[in-house]
């Protein structure tokens, strides 16, 4: 009895199978307990001898099982964690990565170069009030130039704002009449065009304002030439040619010789050798006025250029509604370090 219970216990495949074998020889049925129950028929000097050999043989036998049973279960761990362990070398799976906006990279950019010559970035509404949008430019209700920019107007008072312009009088007004002001303001834009390739909506501007004693127009020239520069390549010419805008006086616009072509005329600069970047000029005495800044003591001046147009330039994208359609085949296109 006790080498065929042995053998079984040691050839035990599972804990399950471990403890039926408990049952059938130690169990209340078993074997043993019946030897041990038969006791009583036994004459007296028989009694010990078998007692003794009945539970020598249950002790070898509950050993038998519990080394058994230790073993199982350490079998059982290491079989688990064969199972759950991680190899460590092997490649990933790849993650998606997301990138910036292409828009906002450039806006982007261009903040950190006007923050490197010491402006600092504000921003301001996008529903505007009609006297900050217009007025305090210079842009009287009855003024022909309003038509320049075709507007949404919310009622007779409010609208969205057409320009980040606005953000020039409020800025000054901010200072108390004390200057210097050195700011640039991103922002969204809003006119009443039809969308096409080169029009939209809606769309970003970046404004800048300088006022201070003595600010002059070589002053303007100098930041935008370092501006021309570091943003499309150092070997970048420009040139400014007389514009109108009523809010500055003289009034600017900004063009840079072509990076395409190198000024000698391509499809990109339409064969003029030139390209328009912004529109700027020395702020009107008027809009230094209204904005608590005395013209005769302060002079300052303001650029205002588009973000979209330069990225168009800059990496060649032909239609400006990529920017807003968010196809992922666009958007991928432009990493970032
Ligand atoms: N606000 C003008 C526009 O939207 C650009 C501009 C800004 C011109 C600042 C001069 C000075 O066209």
């Amino acid at each position: 009895l006790r080498n065929e219970a042995l053998e079984q216990v040691k050839s035990a495949q599972d804990l399950k199978s471990l403890q039926d074998l408990r049952v059938k020889y130690l169990g209340k049925k078993g074997p043993i307990t019946e030897v041990l129950r038969g006791m009583g028929k036994l004459s007296k000097e028989e009694r010990p001898v078998i007692g003794q050999l009945a539970n020598d043989v249950r002790e070898m036998i509950e050993s038998a099982i519990k080394e058994k049973q230790e073993h199982l279960e350490m079998e059982k761990i290491k079989a688990q964690l064969a199972k759950e362990s991680i190899d460590v070398t092997l490649p990933g799976s790849p993650v998606q990565v997301g990138n910036h906006h292409p828009l906002t990279a450039v806006i982007e950019e261009i903040e950190d170069l006007f923050i490197g010559l010491g402006f600092s970035i504000a921003e301001g509404p996008e529903v505007e009030n009609d006297y900050y949008n217009f007025e305090a430019l210079n842009l009287p209700k009855d003024h022909p130039a309003r038509d320049m920019q075709d507007s949404f107007y919310i009622t007779e008072e409010i609208l969205l704002r057409t320009h980040t312009s606005p953000n020039q009088a409020r800025t000054m007004e901010a200072h108390n009449g004390k200057g210097p002001v050195k700011i640039i303001c991103p922002g969204k834009v809003y006119r009443r065009d039809t969308d096409d390739a080169t029009h939209s909506h809606q769309f970003m501007q970046i404004e800048g304002l300088y006022v201070d004693k003595n600010v002059r127009l070589s002053d303007l020239k100098g930041i935008l030439t370092v501006f021309a520069k570091k943003m499309f390549g150092e070997d970048r010419q420009i040139r400014l040619r007389p514009s109108y805008f009523p809010f500055t006086e003289p009034s600017v616009e900004m063009d840079i010789s072509c990076f395409h072509c190198g000024g000698n005329g391509c499809s990109v600069c339409k064969k003029t050798g030139w390209i328009e970047i912004l529109g700027s000029g020395m702020i009107h005495p008027n809009v230094l006025e209204m904005s608590g800044f005395d013209p005769k003591v302060y002079s300052g001046f303001a650029f205002g250029m588009g973000p979209e147009r330069i990225a168009m330039l800059k990496y060649g994208i032909n239609d400006i509604r990529h920017f807003y359609n968010n196809d992922v085949r666009f958007l991928k296109q432009f990493k970032r370090a």
